[in-house]
C-alpha cells in the first residue's frame, strides 16, 4: 500500500507536527559531534516552512533516558544547531506535552518550535494512546521523517498516526526508496558486504538477502564463527559458539542456492586488543592465543576482485575494529575501492556509516542510511511500524510503505 508523502499535503495555514530523529552523538561537553541526522531532515523542514504553515513543531528522542528527565539528554543543543542551520529562530520548550506547552506554542512568535526529549516520558516508548493523543492535539497534520526510529512503534512514530493525517517526509521516503530498491529490484550483480561483531545481529539480513544477492562477502568479528563452522582454527578470535550450527546451515543453504559466501583468507592478528599491540598477518588458520582484528591484504584483494563487477552493493558492518587506526586498513581499503566503483552503493547506518564518515567517503557513496537498527530491520525484510502506520494514499503513486512488499 502506498503512503502519503509531504507532497500530497496542503500545509497552508496548518500547524505541523514533525517527528525527526535528532538522536545525534555528543561529546562530554554536550557539543554535537556529528549533525548528519539534523542536516538530513533539513529538506523536509525547509519544504514545509515554504508552504505557508502556521507553525512547525519538531519532536525527537535523544539517547535512552528511560522515562526520566536526564539533563545530558536534553534536545537544547539540537535547537541551537537548528537555529544556525535554518538561520531563523527556534523556540525550545522544556517539555513536549501539557497545557502550558500548548499555550507557549500558541503565543510564540517563532514559527519553528522544538519540543524537549520525548523519552523523558515513559509513555513515549510504551506507545501510550493518551500520550500520543496529547502530542497530536498540538497540531493539524503529522509528518514522520525519522527513518532512524521507524523500527520503533512508539507514541511519536506510531501512536500519533491514529489521531492525525500522517505523511512521510523526504528523508523517510528517500531511505525507503534506496533500501527498498536495493533489495527488491537490484541491478545485478548484487553483492552484499557484511561485517560487525556478531553473526546473531545479521542472521535476519543474511536469510533475507542470500536468495537475492549474487554473493555475500563476510568480514569483521562475525567471519570467525563462519570459519570455525568450516572447521578452521580461529585462535581467540570472536566466536559465537551457540551460532555455530546456524553458521553451518547458512553455508549449506548458500551451497544449495549456488550462492557464494566469501570469507577472509588471511587476517591481521594481535595478542591483545590494544591500540599499539604488535600486529601480524596470518593465513586462514589463526594460531592459538591470537585474535583477528582485521582482514589481511590477500582478503582485501579477494573482496575487491569479487566486488569489481558489482552493479549494486549493500554494505552493513565494518570488516575489522576500524575505530582503532591500526586495525582499520581492511575497512578503509574496501571502502575506498567501493567508493570508486560505478555501482549503486548503499551503506547501512550505525557503525558502517561512521566508518565511511571517518574515511571521508560520504560524497562518493550513492546512499548512506541515517538508520542503524532501522536499516538493518528493513533489510531483514521486516515491516517498519513508523512507515506502515502512515496514512494510505487512495490514488496514484506514493511511498511504497510495506517492507514485506520488497521481499
Ligand atoms: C538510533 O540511533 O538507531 C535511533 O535513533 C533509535 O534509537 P534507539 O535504538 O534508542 O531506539
Amino acid at each position: 500500500m502506498a503512503k502519503l508523502t509531504v507532497k500530497d499535503i496542503d500545509f497552508k495555514g496548518k500547524t505541523v507536527l514533525l517527528r525527526a530523529d535528532f538522536n545525534v552523538p555528543q561529546d562530554a561537553n554536550l557539543n554535537i559531534t556529528d549533525d548528519t541526522r539534523i542536516q538530513a531532515t533539513l529538506p523536509t523542514i525547509k519544504y514545509i516552512l515554504g508552504q505557508g504553515v502556521k507553525k512547525l513543531i519538531l519532536m525527537s528522542h535523544l539517547g535512552r533516558p528511560d522515562g526520566q528527565i536526564v539533563a545530558k539528554y536534553s534536545l537544547k543543543p539540537v535547537a541551537m544547531r537548528l537555529k544556525e542551520l535554518l538561520a531563523q529562530d527556534v523556540l525550545f520548550l522544556s517539555d513536549c506535552v501539557g497545557e502550558n506547552i500548548k499555550k507557549e506554542i500558541d503565543s510564540s512568535k517563532e514559527k519553528v518550535v522544538l519540543l524537549e526529549n520525548l523519552r523523558f516520558h515513559a509513555e513515549e516508548e510504551a506507545n501510550d494512546a493518551g500520550f500520543a493523543r496529547q502530542l497530536a492535539s498540538l497540531a493539524d497534520v503529522f509528518v514522520n521523517d525519522a527513518f532512524g526510529t521507524a523500527h520503533r512503534a512508539h507514541a511519536s512514530t506510531e501512536g500519533v498516526t491514529h489521531f492525525l493525517k500522517s505523511a512521510a517526509g523526504f528523508l523517510l521516503e528517500k531511505e525507503i526508496q534506496y533500501l527498498g530498491n536495493a533489495v527488491q529490484n537490484p541491478a545485478k550483480p548484487f553483492m552484499v558486504i557484511l561485517g560487525g561483531a556478531k553473526v546473531s545481529d545479521k542472521i535476519g539480513m543474511i536469510e533475507n538477502l542470500l536468495p537475492k544477492a549474487d554473493a555475500i562477502i563476510v568480514g569483521g568479528g562475525m567471519a570467525y564463527t563462519f570459519l570455525k563452522a568450516q572447521g578452521k582454527q580461529i585462535g581467540n578470535s570472536k566466536l559465537e559458539k551457540d551460532k555455530l550450527d546456524l553458521a553451518k546451515s547458512i553455508l549449506e543453504q548458500a551451497k544449495s542456492l549456488k550462492k557464494e559466501i566469501i570469507l577472509p583468507i588471511d587476517n591481521l592478528v594481535v595478542d591483545k586488543i590494544e591500540a599499539n599491540a604488535k600486529t601480524e598477518i596470518v593465513g586462514e588458520e589463526i594460531p592459538e592465543g591470537k585474535i583477528a582484528v582485521d582482514i589481511g591484504p590477500k582478503t582485501i584483494k579477494l573482496f575487491e576482485d569479487k566486488l569489481k563487477s558489482a552493479k549494486t552493493i549493500v554494505w552493513n558492518g565494518p570488516l575489522g575494529i576500524f575505530e582503532m587506526d591500526a586495525f582499520s586498513q581492511g575497512t578503509r581499503e574496501v571502502a575506498n575501492f567501493v567508493s570508486n566503483l560505478k555501482a549503486t552503493t548503499i551503506i547501512g547506518g550505525g557503525d558502517t556509516a561512521a566508518a565511511i564518515v571517518k574515511f571521508k567517503l560520504e560524497s562518493k557513496m550513492t546512499h548512506i542510511s541515517t538508520g542503524g537498527g532501522a536499516s538493518l530491520e528493513y533489510l531483514e525484510g521486516k515491516t517498519l511500524p513508523g512507515v506502515a502506520a502512515l496514512s494510505d494514499r487512495t490514488e496514484g503513486r506514493g511511498l511504497a510503505s510495506d517492507s514485506q512488499s520488497h521481499k
